[in-house]
């Protein structure tokens, strides 16, 4: 499924810098600034593309002032993408106009999903646009930014080329230490699914799954540098189809399988699915391996037949609920996300009912939904019965109520129960510790000054005192 690797709500980014040590330059080292919107993959971009530029130099800064480069590493999947680009680049222009005027070079760049779809407009309309360069050419960043910096060096650069090569096989190693708790792999990318509203088949292009070598390889080096869980990563993680040690294709199940045989792998996830691509390795795989999490972002978009056939989603309203169940036979205590849209062309009240029907059948963990916006390209936008705004956020309003309601049942049902987190980050509070139940609920709690053992990275067994619709709160159980 889609560029959704991790499921975001219409307003989240994933706010970078990327690894970014707070750094003002006084190591000598060449600063390097990545914004990062979007999703899970987008993240993961741009922390290799910190990997390919450290060779030469680059380190990475939070600091945009006192950036040698500056990347946007931008997302297209939803509305006034290209706007929030152009206002960053406003902000951004004073700092490399007085950077000029000290006579300082700045690369400007912009990549990601905008920059492989309108990097012309964005060339076009912003003349301190450097480098534009999409998802699939970042490996040759050493080259581009060589030939913009070289004497007899070109001025701009478009580079949104499908490449003929693989970008992952000559991507550096990944930065060897130390990993976060949570590590991500990408596994596949691309879609070829063509969801008549979705941009990802533009912009990520067709479907390419990774050999199962490299990222076993790549979950062992992660391993040996902290990882405790891995999520594996694909816009449409669950069509993954790489080939094995014995040369064979393999699917996610088996894939699953391995990567859990890793020692040291203590928790498993893979995000973003298609109801269409599950498969019967993959409910064997959440039936048998423990650190596969007992949680699934599941999309479906709608719960009308007319309008899942719109949308082109190759599934209809009841093969998902066949699915739905499979899983929940294969893994009773799994719970379920998904993606809404809302006010797709042509929806009707009935096909709105429908969906909040399916919402109130599947009992959902959590769920984001968004109100339908035309992307330019897309097979939906020449669509007759487009639905006006006024509508649309109506549905949005009462689709969101059910979901809050069951997001809030949910959690408040883990109320009293001792449950395992990972401990991702200190807690905002002095001896609070903030981490992720199996269930992946954010989850806060106290440690108590006398408590041993509380590091990051570690699974420690936790009380759940209250909770609402968003997180969980607890303290820590003292085992002696
Ligand atoms: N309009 C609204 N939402 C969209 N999404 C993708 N394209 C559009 C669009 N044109 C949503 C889908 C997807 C999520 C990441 O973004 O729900 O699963
Ligand atoms: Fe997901 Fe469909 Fe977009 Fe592919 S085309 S990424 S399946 S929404």
């Amino acid at each position: 499924m889609l560029i959704d690797i991790a499921p975001l709500k219409e307003k989240e980014t994933a706010e970078t810098p990327i690894n970014a040590p707070i750094n003002t330059g006084s190591s000598g080292k060449k600063q390097l600034y990545i914004k990062t919107w979007g999703c899970q993959m987008n993240v993961y971009d741009s922390k290799r593309m910190a990997d390919v530029l450290r060779p030469l130099g680059y380190e990475t800064t939070d600091q945009p002032d006192h950036a040698d480069m500056v990347i946007l590493n931008t997302c297209h999947i939803r509305e006034k993408a290209t706007e929030k680009v152009f206002s960053e680049i406003g902000r951004l222009r004073p700092h490399k106009k007085r950077r000029t005027a000290e006579g300082k070079e700045t690369i400007f760049a912009v990549a990601g999903c905008v920059a492989q779809a309108e990097g012309d407009i964005i060339t076009a309309r912003a003349k301190e646009i450097d480098l534009v360069f999409g998802p699939q050419s970042y490996h040759e960043l050493p080259e581009m930014v060589a030939q913009l910096t070289g004497a007899y060096g070109d001025k701009r650069i478009i580079n949104t080329n499908f490449p003929v090569e693989n970008k992952f096989d000559l991507l550096p190693q990944e930065e060897s230490a130390p990993s976060a708790p949570v590590a991500h792999i990408a596994i596949q990318e691309g879609c070829d699914k063509f969801c008549s509203f979705c941009v990802v088949p533009y912009t990520r292009g067709a479907e390419y799954s990774r050999d199962v070598a490299q990222i076993l390889q790549e979950t062992r080096n992660l391993v040996a540098a902290g990882a405790k869980e891995i999520q594996l990563l694909g816009q449409n993680v669950n069509a993954y189809h790489g080939t094995g040690m014995n040369g064979k294709t393999w699917d996610l199940g088996r894939l699953l399988f391995a990567v859990a045989e890793i020692n040291g792998v203590e928790r498993i996830r893979y995000t973003t699915s298609h109801p269409k691509d599950m498969h019967e390795e993959l409910y064997r795989a959440h039936a048998e391996i423990p650190q596969l999490m007992p949680y699934l972002h599941l999309p479906v978009q709608s719960g009308s037949d007319a309008i899942l056939k719109a949308m082109n989603r190759k599934h209809t309203r009841d093969e998902y609920f066949r699915v739905i169940d499979r899983m929940r036979e294969a893994r009773p205590d799994i719970a379920f996300s998904s993606d809404f849209i809302i006010g797709f062309p042509g929806e009707t009240d009935q096909d709105f009912a429908d969906t909040l029907d399916m919402i109130k059948r599947v009992n959902y963990g959590s769920a984001y939904s968004f109100k339908y916006s035309m992307r330019p390209g897309t097979p939906a936008t020449a669509l007759q019965g487009q639905i006006h705004e006024s509508i649309k956020d109506l549905r949005l309003q009462e689709l969101q109520a059910l979901v809050f309601a069951q997001s809030q049942a949910f959690n408040e049902s883990f109320v009293g129960k001792i449950v395992p987190i990972l401990i991702e980050r200190t807690g905002r509070k002095q001896e609070q510790m903030n981490g992720r139940s199996p269930w992946l609920q954010s989850t806060v709690f106290s440690v108590g000054a006398t408590a041993k053992n509380r590091g990051l990275g570690q699974t420690l067994d936790v009380k759940i005192t209250s909770a609402s619709a968003t997180a969980l709160h607890g303290e820590l159980v003292l085992h002696d």
